[in-house]
C-alpha cells in the first residue's frame, strides 16, 4: 500500500519534468504553448518547410534557451510567438492569448541594439512606450537606468557608451513597455568576447531579478548554459525538438560562476553531441 503511494508521488513528480517539452502535469504554468507547429516559407525560389511538428513549451518565469544548427528555424519560432508571421499548421498560444493580442506581449532584443544614434538614451529607453501610447512607464524606466548602472547616461548618445552598456539599455527599452515575454535573438553576437560575458551576467541578472519569462536563442553552448533554466534543442531545418536539457542543478548560479562547475562541461558534452547527430 505505501509502495503505491510512493510510486503516484514518482508519476506526479514526472509529470512536471523539466526534461519534457511539453508537461504533463496541469499546474504547471504554461505561458507559451506550441501545438504539433509547421511553417512553410514560399518564395520565388520555392518552398521551405522551415518547422514541422513542433511541440514544446515555455514555463511562466523561466528562462528558456533554444539552440540549434545555423538555419534551422531559430528565429522563425521566435517570430510566430511574436506572431509576426502565422504557422503554417498547428496552433500557438501565449498566455492563451489569440494572434492579434500576442504582439504587445512580447518585447523582442535583437544581434544588434537597434538603438537609434540621433536620440538620447532616456528617449531611446522611452520609445517603446511612446509608440504604444503607454502612460507612466518613464519612472520605471528610469529607475531601471539607475539600478543598472546607466543613470548618469541618460543625456548621452548611444555612440558615447560601449558595446555592453548599449546592449543593457536596448534591454531596458524592451521592458519599459512591461512584456509578458522577453524574447532575444542572438542578442550579443555583435560583441566580444569579454564583453560578452559581462553582459550575459547584467543580462541574466536584469531578467531574474525583474521576474520575467524569456526565451533566449544562441547558437553559443555555453551561453546558453550559463544564462538558461532549460534548454531546448532543435534539429536540423525543418526544427522539432530533439532533446531537453533540465539545468536545475546550476540553476541558482550566476553566469560566470556556472562556468566554474564541474557540470558545465557535462551540459556542454551532451549539448554538442545532440547538435552534431542528424534527426531523430
Ligand atoms: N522570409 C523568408 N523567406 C524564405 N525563407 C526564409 C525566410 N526566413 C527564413 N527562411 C528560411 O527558413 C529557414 C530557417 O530560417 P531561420 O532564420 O528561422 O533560421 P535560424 O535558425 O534563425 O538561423 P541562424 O542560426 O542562421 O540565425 C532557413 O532555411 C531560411 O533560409
Ligand atoms: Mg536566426
Amino acid at each position: 500500500m505505501a509502495d503505491k503511494t510512493i510510486a503516484l508521488k514518482d508519476t506526479d513528480a514526472k509529470s512536471a519534468d523539466p526534461t519534457l517539452n511539453v508537461s504533463k502535469d496541469k499546474d504547471v504554468d504554461v505561458l507559451v504553448k506550441f501545438q504539433d507547429v509547421s511553417l512553410t516559407y514560399h518564395d520565388k525560389s520555392g518552398e521551405t518547410l522551415a518547422i514541422s511538428n513542433l511541440d514544446f513549451e515555455v514555463r511562466r518565469g523561466e528562462l528558456l534557451g533554444i539552440v540549434g544548427p545555423s538555419g534551422c528555424g531559430k528565429t522563425t519560432v521566435l517570430s510566430i510567438i511574436s506572431s509576426i508571421i502565422k504557422p503554417s499548421g498547428g496552433k500557438v498560444s501565449v498566455d492563451k492569448a489569440e494572434a492579434e493580442e500576442r504582439r504587445d506581449k512580447c518585447g523582442y532584443m535583437l544581434q544588434r541594439d537597434e538603438l537609434f544614434p540621433w536620440l538620447t538614451i532616456s528617449q531611446n529607453v522611452l520609445l517603446g512606450t511612446k509608440i504604444k501610447k503607454m502612460k507612466g512607464r518613464r519612472e520605471y524606466a528610469y529607475a531601471l537606468l539607475d539600478k543598472y548602472g546607466l543613470g548618469d547616461f541618460k543625456n548621452r548618445y548611444p555612440s558615447q557608451l560601449s558595446g555592453g552598456m548599449r546592449q543593457r539599455v536596448a534591454l531596458i527599452r524592451t521592458l519599459a513597455t512591461a512584456p509578458e515575454l522577453l524574447l532575444l535573438d542572438e542578442p550579443f553576437g555583435a560583441l566580444d568576447f569579454q564583453t560578452r560575458l559581462h553582459v550575459v551576467e547584467d543580462v541574466h541578472s536584469i531578467i531574474k531579478s525583474e521576474k520575467k519569462t524569456a526565451v533566449f536563442v544562441t547558437h553559443d553552448i555555453s551561453e546558453a548554459i550559463s544564462m538558461c533554466d532549460r534548454i531546448i534543442i532543435l534539429t536540423a531545418r525543418p526544427a522539432t525538438v530533439k532533446k531537453v536539457v533540465d539545468l536545475t542543478p546550476i540553476k541558482e548560479l550566476k553566469p560566470l560562476d556556472r562556468r566554474e562547475s564541474p557540470l558545465f562541461q557535462k551540459y556542454f558534452e551532451d549539448i554538442w553531441k545532440n547538435l552534431q547527430n542528424k534527426r531523430g
